[in-house]
């Protein structure tokens, strides 16, 4: 069977989150190898990649997630700018890495496409389906805009993994690749014992600590309500660890790896 996947690389996995702009080169390698394996194995990949380090720092200090804030509105202005040239800046890291391994791609960035933030943003998603058979289409989270008079706010990549994975004609895997992590654990991960749940359903509780400090977006809660959503349209949701690359093939030609897979 071919397959549809719409994979997303989390931000701190192909970034180091706590300093500024730290791009972890040989993880984004690593995956992007494994994603021209799985291209010449005749299978399709959306890919979607997070911030990490490239975007929560500058949208956290300037308060971007919130909008217009008349009293700086100047400084927030020249860090909207910042952080959707960093973001490009490391998009590139991973475009860079998927042609040294033969793979075409194109980017898509949110702050061109998309009108309004959360999984009910404006944007023609059309455009990740009209690419070449090969390509690999790439978007991410970023700064874009909305309407009113907040002007801008930040687009988190689980939304798009969401919109991408529902609206898109027959997706068969949606994979959210984490960092340091196997999956979704039944306790905080840094928490001794904490152990892989997987299978995990909506509304079943689970222990998380959410870094507000460095984090704009929603972190592993988020994550986890959207793929419960789009569970509701495609049978393999995944969270996977991202450091074992290797999983996500045998997840596709096997039908199972090490990770949690997320039902409705
Ligand atoms: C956040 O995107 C975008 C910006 C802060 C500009 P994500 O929510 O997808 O990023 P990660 O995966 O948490 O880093």
């Amino acid at each position: 069977m071919v397959a549809k996947v719409v994979m997303k690389l989390g931000g701190g996995l192909i970034t180091d989150k706590s300093s500024f702009k730290v791009p972890k080169k040989g993880v984004i390698d690593s995956i992007c190898k494994e994603i021209s394996k799985i291209i010449s194995n005749g299978h399709s990949v959306t890919l979607i990649h997070g911030a990490g380090s490239f975007g929560h720092l500058l949208a956290k200090e300037w308060s971007l997630a919130g909008g217009l804030d008349p009293e700086i509105s100047e400084q927030q202005r020249d860090a909207v700018l910042r952080v959707r040239s960093d973001m490009l800046e490391l998009c590139g890291y991973v475009t860079n890495s998927l042609s040294h391994h033969g793979i075409k791609c194109e980017v898509f960035p949110p702050s061109e496409w998309v009108m309004g933030t959360g999984s009910s943003f404006d944007g023609d998603l059309g455009i990740f389906e009209d690419v070449p058979k090969g390509t690999v289409p790439v978007s991410f989270g970023d700064v874009v805009r909305v309407g009113g008079e907040a002007e801008f706010g930040i687009l988190s990549g689980d939304d798009l993994m969401a919109r991408i994975s529902l609206e898109l004609p027959s997706v068969s895997h949606c994979i959210f690749l984490l960092g340091d992590v196997d999956g979704m654990m039944d306790l905080p991960p840094n928490v001794e014992g904490s152990k892989l749940i997987p299978i995990w359903s909506a509304g079943e509780r689970i222990e998380t600590t959410h870094n507000a400090e460095q984090d704009v977006t929603g972190g592993i809660e988020l994550k986890a309500a959207r793929a419960s959503q789009i569970s509701g349209g495609v049978d393999e949701v995944w969270f996977i660890n991202g450091n074992h690359p290797e999983r996500i093939s045998q997840l596709i030609e096997e039908g199972t790896t090490i990770g949690t897979k997320i039902l409705g």
